[in-house]
């Protein structure tokens, strides 16, 4: 946990990031679809920080808290062990409430990304093994995951999970417990309604089918430059789905994701140069800056598809 004035501070840079769009100043230790997570050294130790989409009022934020406790109980019930997540928050004048999730630091070499880049097929088939089973024993219609490989980190002959922010639960109706309007907060006004009616149930609805899960998993291996990973993958999670999944299906979800991932990065930057430039406001997101994503084989022509953004 940060101490107070760490969190004070850690937080004046990312709010001043946040408004003048410029995130020099701060250690990103990565990106998402949504958030960025920052280092930020306290109490000797260093830790990983993720700030969340703003809440508007203490009863908002109270009632993410108790999801996410209960998202992390429930993971952990069903077998899946988490990194040590606490959220810390800070109170505006404003009313409004400002949420990170604050992890200990973990070493690089612990990531499955970086793992699987320096391991030998037997190692990376008992990671994928250990991912798969995973996903596969505590996904359900009331539990969702993001299962992609940047999720997890390795921990003894085990995995755990590292994003745990974004808790997937569903009511027996079916109904999201989360509530989505918080995280539609990163989308542009004018696409919202689309990604309310459209792009968030689907997304959603993936993320608690463990085929879903598991496609989009090895689909995007692809990103991570991992590809030749794909066919013996695609073996093990077989041998556990109902339902098989071919390297066709794979390549056709990822070259569609990495539409989507260009497109929504394309419509932030508007949304941020129009918030920033236009009506002076600040931008409560952190984008990345120059990406580089790596292309599905036969799907686009080259090695890379040539996705480089730059600020
Ligand atoms: N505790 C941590 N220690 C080290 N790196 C981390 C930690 N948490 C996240 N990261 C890095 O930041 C990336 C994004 O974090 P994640 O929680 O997956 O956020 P998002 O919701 O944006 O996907 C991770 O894939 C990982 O590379
Ligand atoms: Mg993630």
């Amino acid at each position: 946990m940060l101490a107070l004035q760490d969190l004070v501070a850690l937080d004046a840079a990312v709010t001043h990031a946040f408004s003048t769009g410029d995130a020099s100043g701060l250690e990103v230790l990565g990106y998402g679809e949504i958030s960025a997570v920052v280092a930020c050294v306290s109490g000797g130790q260093s830790w990983a920080c993720k700030r969340l989409p703003p809440f508007p009022g203490r009863a908002d934020a109270d009632r993410y808290s108790a999801l996410f406790d209960e998202y992390l109980a429930t993971l952990q019930a069903r077998g899946v062990k988490v990194v040590p997540s606490m959220l810390q928050r800070l109170a505006r004048d404003d009313g409004s409430v400002v949420i990170y999730c604050v992890q200990p630091l973990l070493l690089a070499e612990r990531l499955a990304v970086q793992i699987l880049k320096r391991s030998s097929e037997l190692e990376a088939r008992a990671l994928f093994e250990a991912v798969c089973g995973r996903i596969i024993a505590a996904v359900s219609p009331q539990v969702g995951i993001d299962g992609q490989l940047s999720n997890w980190v390795v921990d003894g002959d085990d995995v755990a999970m590292l994003d745990v922010t974004t808790p997937m639960l569903k009511d027996a109706a079916g109904r999201n417990r989360l509530d989505m309007e918080l995280f539609l907060a990163a989308v542009p006004p004018p696409v919202r309604p689309l990604f309310r009616r459209y792009v968030v149930p689907s997304v959603v609805d993936k993320y608690h089918d463990p085929r879903g899960v598991t496609v989009d998993l090895i689909a995007n291996l692809t990103k991570e430059g991992l590809e030749s990973h794909i066919g013996p993958f695609l073996q093990i999670a077989n041998r556990r789905l109902s339902q098989p999944i071919d390297a066709v299906e794979v390549r056709r979800y990822y070259a569609g994701d990495a539409r989507v991932w260009t497109a929504w990065q394309a419509l932030r930057r508007c949304d941020r140069f129009v918030r920033l430039n236009l009506l002076g406001q600040p931008y409560p997101f952190l984008l990345p800056g120059r990406i580089e994503r790596h292309a599905a084989a036969g799907v686009n022509s080259g090695q890379r598809d040539g996705e480089q953004v730059d600020e």
